[in-house]
């Protein structure tokens, strides 16, 4: 074998309308490397390799494949040069077992039923043993977790005889725990000579996993550098073509009065099952309390409960003193309460809506933007440019749909509402998901000025480093219950066993 690329792109160009996603681009893969390609949102990283997997025709530019020019028309002819790619969004058939989704999309079928059933479980069983792959082949896709479907595309790809293998921000549905139990299995692959490309567009991870980094930025490529170069600082530089502070500047907590208290709360998920069990805390004003854990130990249930949005089926939850157990979204909102819910699409923003109507949502009803009935959209449109200012909101004005902003922007039209609204209390939940590390920045720090001005934070994030960095106090949630209560220096090993029941209170 020769120590060329097994992958070599050669000036890849791509436009779509109004915008050069990939502009001249080059990049090599080499065999049996991990190789990281880096960008924040919209940088360009799944258009290159969607290019490579068929899916696009570049505009300009070649494509070698063990040194030789190749034509990739389609995703059949990149799986026939031995490419597989995992996308961000899975492809799998719910109803049908691991097996048949791994098999189906490559065999012969009669009428779509297999020719040799059990032949081709055996065939799974056998992929998934030597990749260290832990899936049942047999069990349907419908009952299987998200970090379970990600192993069923590794291996579908496998299967199909994929030597290059492309996963796109694999990390981004995982739980820190399956985002290490994947390193493994990448680690393994790479073991058995696979080369992959791992796009992502966290510094850590990237750090961590792969053996060189590739950075794009706004189409162009920026440079390749190799893992014993890298810092994460030079490459948040590198990504966002500025300085970023990776590390969250506070003062010490200066905290006072108990602004939010939970004593023995209870909370049942949707199946009516305990999901929140006799959980009591406090937060107070001036400090940020992070909840760790690992998702669906009942957080969901637990901030739905505190926003109001469900009834605790036990215990008690005061704002300020105030029981406001049993009372309405509206009410606790107009207690005091601030929430930056997890899913800001489905529960932040009306996506139809405009901005200045989504940066209105919670008081279009009171003065001084309405009086007796009537709304004044004048105020509403210019309190709204000012939000937009405040908040660094890019991609649009008071006019623009919530839906042509980007996911980064529309997180900060959120935390302009709920922070603009002046609240005691602010609960933020998974605040940074999903957004790129300049804007994770500016985020963070708006956080920490909350605090300053003396509001009591909550902090739930699923991201033990963000927990880690903003936090003045951090409690562990497990099954529901706290099991612990650290300080944020603690040790991120010692919080990983707490978050997985692990631990024991003996730290609080
Ligand atoms: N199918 C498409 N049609 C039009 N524009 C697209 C399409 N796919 C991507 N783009 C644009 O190309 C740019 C790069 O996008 P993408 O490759 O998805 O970035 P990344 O994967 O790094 O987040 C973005 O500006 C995006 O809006
Ligand atoms: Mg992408």
């Amino acid at each position: 074998m020769s120590d060329g690329p097994i992958l070599e792109l050669r000036s890849i160009t791509k436009r779509f309308p109004g915008v050069v996603a990939n502009d001249a681009i080059d990049f090599e893969l080499l065999p049996g490397e991990v190789h990281a390609l880096l960008g924040e949102n919209g940088a360009g990283k799944s258009t290159l390799m969607n290019i490579v997997y068929g899916l696009y025709r570049p505009d300009g530019g070649e494509i070698l494949i063990r040194g030789k020019p190749v034509t990739l028309g389609s995703a059949r002819e990149a799986i026939m040069h031995g490419i597989g790619m995992v996308h961000q969004q899975f492809m799998l058939i719910p109803v049908m077992t691991v097996a048949e989704n791994i098999v189906l999309a490559s065999e012969p079928t009669h009428a779509g039923v297999l020719l040799d059933y059990a032949a081709s479980v055996e065939r799974v069983r056998e992929l998934s043993e030597r990749f260290g792959l832990a899936v049942d082949p047999e069990a349907r896709v419908e009952n299987i977790g998200v970090g379970q479907e990600q192993r069923v595309e590794i291996l579908k790809a496998l299967y199909r005889g994929a030597e290059i293998l492309i996963l796109d921000e694999p990390t981004a549905v995982l739980t820190p725990q399956e985002a290490a139990e994947l390193f493994e299995i990448i680690r393994g692959l790479q073991a058995q000579g696979k080369s992959i490309i791992f796009i992502s567009h966290k510094l850590k991870e990237v750090v961590e996993i792969a053996d060189r980094i590739t950075v794009l930025r706004r189409g162009r490529k920026v440079d390749t550098i190799s893992r014993e170069g890298a810092t994460e600082t030079g490459l948040a530089r590198m990504m966002v073509g500025r300085e970023v502070l990776l590390r969250v500047e506070k003062k010490p907590a200066a905290p006072g009065q108990p602004m939010l208290e939970v004593h023995d709360l209870s909370v049942l998920d949707d199946r009516g099952l305990g999901a929140v069990r006799d959980v009591s805390f406090a937060v107070r004003a001036g400090e940020i309390v992070g909840l760790a854990g690992v998702d669906g130990n009942g957080q969901t249930e637990l901030i739905d409960a505190l926003a109001g949005l469900r009834r605790p089926s036990g215990g008690e939850i005061r704002v300020r003193g105030q029981d406001v157990t049993r009372a309405s979204a509206r009410r606790v909102l107009d207690l005091g309460v601030g929430h930056i819910p997890e899913d800001r699409q489905r529960r932040g923003l009306v996506l139809e809506f405009s901005l200045a109507e989504n940066l209105a949502l919670h008081d279009y009803d009171e003065e001084p933007n309405s009086r007796f009935g009537w709304l004044f959209p004048r105020r509403l449109i210019s309190r709204a440019r000012k939000l937009l200012r405040e908040f660094d909101v890019r991609g649009g004005g008071p006019q623009t749909r919530a839906s042509a902003l980007s996911g980064g922007n529309q997180q900060k039209v959120v935390i302009a509402r709920e922070v603009a609204g002046d609240p005691d209390v602010l609960i933020a939940a998974q605040p940074t998901r999903g957004l790129d590390v300049g804007a994770i920045e500016y985020v963070h720090r708006r956080l920490v000025e909350v605090r300053d001005e003396g509001k009591a934070v909550l902090l739930v994030s699923l991201e033990l480093d963000e927990i880690r960095a903003l936090s003045d106090r951090i409690l562990v949630i497990y099954e529901g219950r706290i099991v612990g209560e650290y300080d944020p220096k603690v040790a991120e090993e010692d919080l990983g066993i707490a978050m997985t029941g692990g631990g024991s209170a003996a730290a609080a």
